[in-house]
């Protein structure tokens, strides 16, 4: 028996180092932490229960089976944060730099299976070298299994994904199909074709930094939902967006002990708005106001600023936050605020979690440049998302609600539940002056000396018949105007309201929604 557990645990031990001590040194001179380490310092302490340690690649091809590594370069298992069931793989630079065989995929695809069998969120720490090379169709097979159960896990289980180092080719696929990813700094790049075949195909000389680095996926391209400066701070994120959702799409998000009186009032609110409906401000005040302990988590916070999203909590319970940003272009809405803010809606909705939106949006941004990139149809995204979203929606509109805009903002007509108006709200086809310029144009063109004239009253009368609340209220579109600072309060008192919501949508295969 002695001898027997004597080599049970040898055989653990070479698990445990991977790819050999000597790469681990390298990876730690780096200041890198291994996989198995970033897998500790993710889950609660202890928690981790390891699957496959011994499993090894079937390749005979280019001398591999002298090469056997116990675990073939992935660690898998589950574990626990903040005592809450998760499935997590990690993959290990060390062994073939991280690269995907078949048997590699099996060990994903294991844990993707378990965590929607059982209900629990999937973790995906990536670094890897992409598709192994001396496998060729095995391992395109295993990235197309892990797809496959990308897809059919996405809306029942959550799935995010830390990116740590190399994700290229179509490696890319697996994180881009999972709910949030998060990149390191300076470490982590995520590109379908690398400088070389970028160079030979366009000619463009470009690095890997510049070509798909965390910046470069946080703000320009929408991939990244943070950017993080390190591997703690990374799995830190992980572990902070973990804590706002629930386990799986037939549960609520979990709800925490809040100290933060629902009731507490803020005067501060009702300044954080300028009086000048064309003054810039910043929206995160306002949320930061009224979330509990003022605490917000923001998701791709340099990707399309002009609307913010994140996580929050209002007496303890979860909230997504949307919000137009008026400190960016106005407040606008275009193409990629409208893909970030219907992704987000989406997510909200399929599991769970009520979303809460803040409104100040002048309309959708003109110009030849958004409605080649599409605006009809990925505005149309966002109005499909908050009509089809069966969650609870609480509306709070600041200032503007113009045009197509204010339709699309969870209004009442997509089935907003509580729809409030600050005092300052200006819900109307379109601002005072252009609607006041358009209606009198001709009027001003026959007499262009009292031109000025004309539109100021005109403009002052259309003012005062729309830029209020009371217009939307008299009909029911607004449900209460309601004072700044007891938007906490009012918000609070809504969730706590819609707790038992049930909404449903017509049975169907699946929607058509505009992509
Ligand atoms: N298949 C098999 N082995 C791979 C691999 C792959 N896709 N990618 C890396 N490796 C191996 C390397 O051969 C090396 O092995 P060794 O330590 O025994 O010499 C080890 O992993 C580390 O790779 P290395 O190239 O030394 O690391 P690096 O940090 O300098 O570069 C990459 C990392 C990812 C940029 C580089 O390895 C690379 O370009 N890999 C191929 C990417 C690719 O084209 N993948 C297939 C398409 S999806």
């Amino acid at each position: 028996m002695e001898n027997k557990i004597t080599e049970l645990l040898e055989k653990r031990r070479q698990a445990l180092e991977g790819g050999g001590r000597r790469r681990i040194a390298q990876r730690h001179a780096k200041g890198l932490m291994t996989a198995r380490e970033r897998v500790e310092y993710l889950l609660d302490e202890g928690s981790f229960e390891e699957f496959d340690m011994f499993k090894t690649h079937r390749c005979h091809q280019f001398g591999m089976q002298e090469k056997q590594f116990p675990g073939d370069g992935v660690v898998t298992g589950y574990g626990t944060i903040d005592g809450r069931l998760v499935y997590v793989f990690s993959q290990d630079f060390t062994v073939f730099g991280g690269s995907l065989s078949e048997t590699f995929a099996e060990k994903i695809c294991k844990v993707m299976d378990m965590a929607v069998k059982n209900g629990a969120p999937l973790i995906g720490l990536n670094d890897s070298g992409g598709a192994r090379i001396q496998e060729g169709i095995e391992s395109l097979a295993g990235y197309s299994d892990i797809f496959l159960r990308n897809v059919m896990a996405s809306g029942v289980v959550p799935q995010l994904s830390g990116i740590f180092g190399p994700c290229a080719g179509g490696a890319v696929y697996s994180p881009a199909l999972t709910d949030f990813t998060i990149m390191v700094r300076g470490q982590s790049y995520m590109f379908l074709t690398g400088p070389k075949v970028v160079k030979a195909v366009t000619h463009e000389d470009v690095d890997v930094e510049t070509l798909g680095g965390a910046d470069v996926h946080a703000s320009r391209s929408g991939t990244a939902h943070l950017a993080a400066d390190g591997e703690m701070e990374a799995i830190g994120q992980l572990r902070e967006i973990f804590s706002y959702i629930p386990q799986n799409n037939m549960e609520p998000p979990p709800r925490v002990e809040s100290e933060d009186p629902p009731e507490r009032e803020s005067e501060a609110l009702a300044a954080l708005v300028p009086e000048n409906s064309n003054e810039p401000y910043d929206v995160r005040h306002v949320v930061g106001e009224t979330v509990d302990d003022g605490r917000f988590l923001e998701l791709q916070p340099d990707y399309a600023p002009n609307l913010i999203i994140g996580f929050a909590r209002y007496d303890g319970r979860s909230v997504g936050i949307v919000a137009n940003q008026p400190q960016h272009l106005a407040g606008v809405l275009d193409n990629s605020a409208s893909v970030k803010g219907a992704r987000f809606v989406r997510f909200c909705d399929a599991f769970n979690i009520p979303v809460v939106t803040f409104v100040d949006v002048p309309g959708f941004l003109p110009g030849t440049a958004q409605e080649y990139g599409g605006i009809i149809r990925n505005g149309a995204k966002m109005l499909y998302a908050y009509a089809e979203a069966t969650v609870p929606k609480v509306t709070v509109t600041l200032r503007k609600a113009y045009g197509g805009a204010y339709c699309v903002m969870s209004s009442k007509h997509l089935r907003g539940d509580i729809n409030y108006a600050w005092p300052t709200a200006e819900i109307a086809v379109m601002g005072a002056r252009g609607a006041a310029e358009i209606l009198h144009a001709r009027e001003i063109a026959k007499n262009p000396d009292q031109g000025r004239d004309i539109l100021a009253e005109k403009e002052k009368e259309y003012a005062e018949a729309f830029a209020n609340p009371y217009a939307a209220a008299r009909r029911g579109y607004i449900d209460a105007v309601i004072l700044p600072q007891r938007t906490r309060f009012r918000i609070c008192k809504a969730l706590n309201m819609l707790e038992g919501k049930q909404d449903a949508n017509p049975r169907k295969k699946h929607g058509n929604i505009p992509l």
